[in-house]
């Protein structure tokens, strides 16, 4: 069996200090990030540019020795694969063209399509599986078709995810299509992630909590138990994490249902509730708040015990429940590993 601590975790071991890794942990909060990018040009520039990719994606590891490092790239770089524009409007965020009806479906390429504009992206994970630390485990990504679809379907985040919404409510055939073409897509995008040596693949969808009832299942539930069942019947024994964010009752049996190794948790579920719920059926990962990363102090020392206690009894990857933000100071990470690993 593999040393890796996180590997261990996802096969359902129960570890006495859970392995710990952290969303978005290279990012703005890291001067050393700030450089690189600067260095870049732009973030996007930053995603295609393998080296420093993979440079920013060992910073976090080199300064705090998380037992993960996640692949630097963005969920809407498989969009743009697919033929969408994208662009980052400062302190703003992304912003894509549109698809709103069939014509614009038409238009996209296929799943086939997207490894020429995607060897960037494989090209980092190459390079990190040779200079990560042998005890550190690699996960690749990619963003869930409805996640994704909804910046697709908009241009940009929105708060309540309504053009999406629009589209699956009024022209079901096209918003259902686009869901297929990203199913299949994202299949081939982790596959090629595998083969460049990602060793743990993880589905972000961050719009799941607006799905309800038939919807939920249709669009979250289903794509990502297809993914899950492709990418393990290409790639055998490969663990994958699931983020059905904000899905509140729907993390129960989530893992179940889709196959996934292990289910990521936001903080708006308690620990207790889910170690009750939805730890019992397997690994899960999360959920301290990550304003304790902006807060610190004993606050932050009390809710990362409270995390940890609370799934100590099962398998469990310490995360935050969402990424770590601009504002955060280093040293609260720092003491939130500190405080994980008994120190
Ligand atoms: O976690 C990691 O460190 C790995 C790399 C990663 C990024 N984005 C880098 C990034 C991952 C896994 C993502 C996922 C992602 N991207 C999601 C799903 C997870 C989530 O946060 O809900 C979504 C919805 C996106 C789309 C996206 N990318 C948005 C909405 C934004 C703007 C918001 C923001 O934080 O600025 C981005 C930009 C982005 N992606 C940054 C980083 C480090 C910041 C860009 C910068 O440096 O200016």
């Amino acid at each position: 069996m593999s040393d890796k601590t996180i590997l261990r975790a996802l096969k359902g071991e129960v570890l006495p200090t859970p392995p710990i890794w952290m969303m978005r942990q290279a990012g703005r909060y890291l001067p050393e990030y700030r450089a690189t990018r600067a260095q870049a040009g732009d973030f996007l520039s930053l995603c295609y540019n393998s080296d420093l990719a993979a440079e920013v994606t060992l910073q976090p590891i080199r300064r705090f020795g998380f037992d993960a490092a996640i692949l630097f790239a963005d969920i809407l770089l498989l969009p743009q694969a697919l033929g969408a524009e994208l662009w980052f409007e400062t302190g703003e965020g992304p912003r894509l063209s549109t698809i709103t009806d069939p014509e614009g479906l038409r238009a996209l390429k296929g799943r086939d399509d997207i490894h020429d504009h995607l060897a960037p992206i494989y090209e980092t994970v190459r390079i990190l599986s040779r200079e990560l630390p042998r005890e550190t485990t690699l996960i690749g990504f990619a963003g869930a078709p409805w996640t994704v679809a909804t910046y697709m379907i908009a241009g940009r985040g929105t708060k309540d995810q309504g053009p999406a919404h629009l589209l699956k409510d009024t022209d079901r055939a096209t918003f259902s299509a686009l869901i297929d073409l990203l199913t299949e897509a994202s299949i081939e995008y982790l596959s090629k992630q595998v083969e460049a040596g990602a060793e743990v693949i993880k589905i972000f969808d961050s719009w799941a909590g607006s799905l309800k009832g038939a919807d939920f299942e249709d669009f979250a539930v289903k794509p990502a138990a297809r993914i899950i069942s492709e990418l393990k019947a290409r790639h055998p024994g490969l663990p994958v994490i699931a983020f059905p964010r904000e899905a509140g009752p729907g993390y129960v049996g989530f893992a179940k249902k889709t196959g996934a190794d292990c289910v990521a948790l936001d903080n708006s579920v308690s620990a207790q509730w889910a170690a009750a719920n939805v730890q019992k059926d397997g690994c899960v990962q999360g959920n301290l708040d990550p304003r304790h990363m902006v807060t610190g102090g004993e606050a932050l020392i009390e809710a990362t015990r409270e995390v940890v206690r609370a799934f100590r009894n099962g398998p469990h990857i310490f995360n935050l429940g969402h990424g770590i933000t601009p504002d955060a100071d280093p040293d609260n990470v720092a003491l939130m590993i500190e405080t994980v690993r008994g120190a």
